[in-house]
């Protein structure tokens, strides 16, 4: 590859977000370097929360998906001969590199998402640095087995590497999604090219410069651009012989479709619509709590686990809503970057009109009551700003696209129910199967609930985020394969061999 000059991205952590963004801009980060796409193409970069440009991106199509694809094939070969640990240990100092630089991270993703950096951007930050350090310490987990055959025959297992993974990543938590597929595929003994969300393409960006740090080059690269242009043919590409995507249903099913043609294995995190039971036994003032953390509007409802259907037992129904709407209009919508915000802007205007929408046809729909909640920001510096009040529905019927469609915006659905058959029914009676939770003080209810509801994912008395070391991933429309934990890195990150040896 030719030595371009490098783009002059600070060395020290640097708390100065906008300079950092203007100096990651039009570049991709193949073998190590940073490069221009080949057709010299770029695109617009925009703070959400005041609607000005503040960078370009590289706009890849498939000749920078060759160019990546290539490097990282022939980088395979030295990455996967490492012993498994070592492998191993790089990606945990990558940790210490990633804690290093947390807050600039932090405050990089506040500006090119509209995430507020003390509630959502700072915790995100945080997170990547854990997953790296639970992956890199797993090397020398990537184990066989011994199988009894014959007398004289030595029969074992061993797990592989697949080769070159294509990663495509959406814009709500970029970073997160990012290292839930790079750290596991790398300890593996796969390399990576990831194609970013066009939506936030720049803390990622970085992030791969810092791993450059400590990893190979070529053991990772990452493309910015559109999805049928530069992620199509990242899927296509003769040489990725894995993808894993995090994002819509719709594209899921594109790519799970070209993936088939190449017959490789797909993992798919898709959306849901996921459902959060009350039941009038529970404490209530940590329910409303934890109604709180799973509506997940500090991230603007953007989150794929969010709790965006909430069941009520009717005892407690109308004093639970109200003290929800009381919570959420205390909460303080404004700048992402200043700390006094706990909610901050939609991603893009396209995201916006489409959570509009939904928010009008609810007010529209008769018998249905929606209550808008927190104050619109003041400041005149944020009036183009993409901020939506958060919406509390009640009185809409069972068919409504609000209850049956993931809305990805500050928006939730409330419910009230008389008994378990009923609710049960109704938590199922959806094309999702993402994540639930349950909150009750009786155990055999909590229990009954963990075991009947369709989900990836059942939580009962609390409604926690991603964790490293569990595994996640949903059922029916909600994706295919699981992320997160061991099992997931061996099972969608690894082939096994049979190797047998006959010694007679
Ligand atoms: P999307 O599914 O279009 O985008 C996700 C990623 O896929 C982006 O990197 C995009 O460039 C890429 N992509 C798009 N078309 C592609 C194609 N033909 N081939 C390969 N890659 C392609 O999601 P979008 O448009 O950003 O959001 C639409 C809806 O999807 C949201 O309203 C939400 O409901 C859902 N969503 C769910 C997410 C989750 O975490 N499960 C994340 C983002 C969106
Ligand atoms: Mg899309």
């Amino acid at each position: 590859m030719l030595d371009r000059p490098q783009p002059a991205t600070p060395q020290e952590p640097t708390m100065d977000e906008r300079a950092l963004a203007r100096a990651l801009s039009g570049h991709h980060y193949i073998g190590g370097r940073f490069v221009p796409a080949r057709s010299g193409k770029t695109f617009a970069v925009v703070n959400p929360a005041t609607g000005e440009t503040i960078a370009e991106a590289a706009e890849g199509d498939a000749a920078d998906v060759d160019a990546a694809v290539e490097v990282a094939a022939a980088a395979q070969k030295d990455w996967a001969k490492l012993p498994a640990r070592k492998r191993g240990a790089l990606v945990a100092q990558c940790a210490a590199v990633l804690t290093q630089h947390s807050e600039e991270l932090a405050r990089l993703i506040a500006l090119e998402t509209g995430k507020a950096l003390r509630t959502e951007s700072r915790v995100e930050a945080g997170v990547v640095a854990d997953i790296f350090a639970f992956y890199g310490g797993l090397g020398s987990e990537l184990k066989g087995e011994s199988v009894p055959f014959a007398p004289d025959v030595l029969s074992v297992t061993v797990r592989e590497p697949l080769g070159v993974v294509g990663a495509i990543i959406p814009w709500n938590v970029p970073l997160l999604l990012m290292a839930l597929k790079v750290a596991p595929a790398l300890v593996a003994g796969n390399t990576v090219v990831v194609k970013s969300a066009e939506e936030a393409p720049l803390t990622v960006l970085r992030l791969c410069e810092l791993l450059g740090r400590v990893l190979p080059a070529g053991a990772f690269n990452m493309l910015s651009g559109f999805g049928p242009e530069c992620g199509g043919p990242l899927v296509a590409h003769r040489k990725v012989r894995k993808v894993t995507f995090t994002g819509s249903v719709e594209v899921g099913r594109i790519v799970s479709k070209a993936a088939a043609e190449k017959l490789i294995p797909v993992t798919l995190e898709l959306g849901g619509k996921s459902p959060m039971i009350v039941f009038a036994d529970c404490d209530f003032e940590k329910t409303v709590m934890g109604a709180i953390t799973s509506m997940r509007f500090t991230r603007q409802g953007q989150s794929c686990t969010a709790a965006s259907r909430i069941y009520v037992e009717r005892p407690i129904y109308d004093r639970f809503v109200a003290a929800l709407a009381e919570k959420v209009d205390a909460m303080v919508m404004g700048d992402p970057l200043d700390e006094k915000t706990d909610i901050g802007t939609i991603i893009s205007p396209d995201q916006f009109a489409k959570v509009q929408g939904f928010i009008e046809e609810g007010l529209k729909t008769k018998g249905a009551t929606g209550r808008a909640c927190s104050a619109m920001p003041k400041d005149a510096a944020l009036k183009k700003g993409l901020f939506i009040q958060p919406h509390i529905f009640t009185g809409l019927p069972n068919d409504s696209r609000l209850v049956q469609e993931e809305i990805f915006g500050p928006v939730t659905v409330v419910f009230p129910f008389d008994n378990p058959d009923e609710v049960l029914a109704a938590a199922n009676d959806s094309d999702y199967g993402l994540a639930a939770s349950v909150w009750t003080n009786n155990l055999k209810i909590g229990l009954k609930f963990a075991h009947a509801l369709e989900a990836g994912l059942v939580q009962v008395n609390q409604n926690l985020v991603v964790q490293a070391n569990l595994s996640y991933g949903g059922v029916k429309s909600s994706g295919l394969g699981k992320e997160a934990s061991l099992e997931a890195m061996l099972e969608h990150f690894m082939h096994k061999k049979t190797i047998m040896v006959n010694y007679q």
